[in-house]
């Protein structure tokens, strides 16, 4: 009976729950950020991402590793007012009010303020009616929180909704929504790293080849948001990875890149590429908002694990960390697309997979595998004849 039984966990944390569901967890290596060596956890079904970072943060260390760095934790709360009167004077009056407002803020939270943060600032915005002239403009509230070590939506959302009575005493308005923006543009983790172009010569291509396909990958995500997408695909790869293995709330990470890879009006590349003096320099810039406690932090054993293999000690560093893991796979990805294209490590890597889904266990997968790329075709059919084969020459089934 004891196997059937759900864990306890699973049962509190969600509505329905009939189980738990197992991804693989696997550790990036090699990474080095701001001189600091990090064995990477990461959570992810996609074979070649784990290879990916490990390869590429392999090849940065060349270059002294990543640099790194990231503003402080400040989340934005929205409080959203309509039927205020003049919008001007709305605004004048909100801003005359910001202590009273901050005051308030602060005082359903009195360990965030004990801890170091707690709500800073206060912003009125006012935006254009999306009806047009004859429509009211949107009125809206921002709150700056410092949530420390919290990714904070709590927190948010609760200083929002205890602000919103005030907003409206003050405006003589209706508060509607009051909830926190994913957009955590105050809260920005920048990577960079810089690569001698000798270092990157592979393939029987030099450097300077590879280098040269790296740009011309950066220059096509600059101008093209249906290339855009897909190398931030690439970068959100390894950041979900590690956001999964450190328990954070993935779909706000996602939401708030994608949204700050938008911010000049075209969806653009989270890290460009260039050349300087002989080196190849990336960069990557995005919002990353973490926690280092709430959510499933303190009741995930595995991702209690993963802390303790990543060994970051604030928000703050795991943000750094996670912003050079997806410079490295966005760099892994632009130099085999700039040259030998994604394929060829990709089938190698796919090739275990289809050796397990026709039946490969143990030692066998990686020698399946292996006969699957020497033979060119990664199929499951060819997959499972060769398994056949090896099982009749007497390879053990796992
Ligand atoms: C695949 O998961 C990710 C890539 O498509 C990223 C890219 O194109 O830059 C290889």
């Amino acid at each position: 009976m004891h196997r059937y039984q759900l864990p306890g966990i699973a049962v509190g944390v969600i509505e329905n729950a009939i189980g738990t569901f197992s991804l693989p967890l696997g550790l990036g290596l090699n990474l080095q950020v701001n001189g600091r060596d990090y064995i990477v956890p990461m959570v992810v079904e996609e074979p070649s991402v784990v290879a990916a970072v490990s390869f590429a943060a392999k090849i940065a260390r060349e270059g002294g590793g990543f640099h790194a760095e990231a503003d402080d934790p400040v989340m934005i709360g929205q409080v959203q007012v309509t039927g205020y009167g003049d919008p001007t004077e709305a605004s004048r009056k909100l801003t005359a009010r910001k202590e009273e407002l901050l005051a308030l803020a602060n005082s359903f939270h009195p360990a965030m303020i004990a801890r170091g943060g707690g709500a800073r600032d206060i912003e009125a915005r006012l935006l254009p009616a999306p009806e047009g002239a004859r429509g009211e403009p949107i009125l809206v509230v921002h709150l700056y929180i410092d949530t420390q070590e919290a990714m904070g939506a709590n927190l948010i959302n609760t200083m929002c909704e205890g602000i919103a009575p005030l907003v409206e005493q003050i405006t003589g308005g209706r508060v509607f929504l009051r909830i926190l923006s994913n957009l955590a543009d105050r809260r920005l983790a920048r990577a960079s790293c810089r690569i001698p172009v000798e270092v990157l010569a592979d393939f029987n291509l030099p450097g300077g080849a590879i280098a040269e396909g790296i740009v011309q990958a950066s220059r096509f995500a600059q101008a093209d948001p249906y290339r855009a997408a897909t190398h931030n695909k690439g970068i959100m790869n390894g950041i979900d990875a590690v956001a999964i293995a450190t328990g954070q709330d993935w779909r706000a990470i996602e939401a708030g890149a994608h949204a700050f890879a938008c911010r000049d009006g075209q969806y653009r590349p989270l890290s460009t590429w260039t050349l300087e003096e002989g080196h190849l320099v990336g960069r990557i810039e995005l919002p990353l908002a973490l926690g280092t406690v709430g959510g499933p932090i303190k009741v995930h054993s595995a991702v209690q694990a993963a802390m303790k293999v990543l060994r970051v000690s604030s928000a703050r560093e795991l943000s750094m960390v996670m912003a050079a893991v997806g410079l490295s796979q966005n760099f892994a990805a632009v130099r085999a697309l700039g040259s030998v294209g994604i394929q060829r490590g990709h089938m190698a890597l796919h090739a275990r997979c289809v050796a397990v889904t026709a039946g490969a266990r143990g030692l066998l997968v990686e020698k399946v595998a292996n006969a699957l790329v020497s033979a060119g075709q990664v199929k499951v059919e060819k997959a499972r004849e060769i398994l056949a084969a090896m099982m009749g020459e007497g390879e053990p089934a796992t």
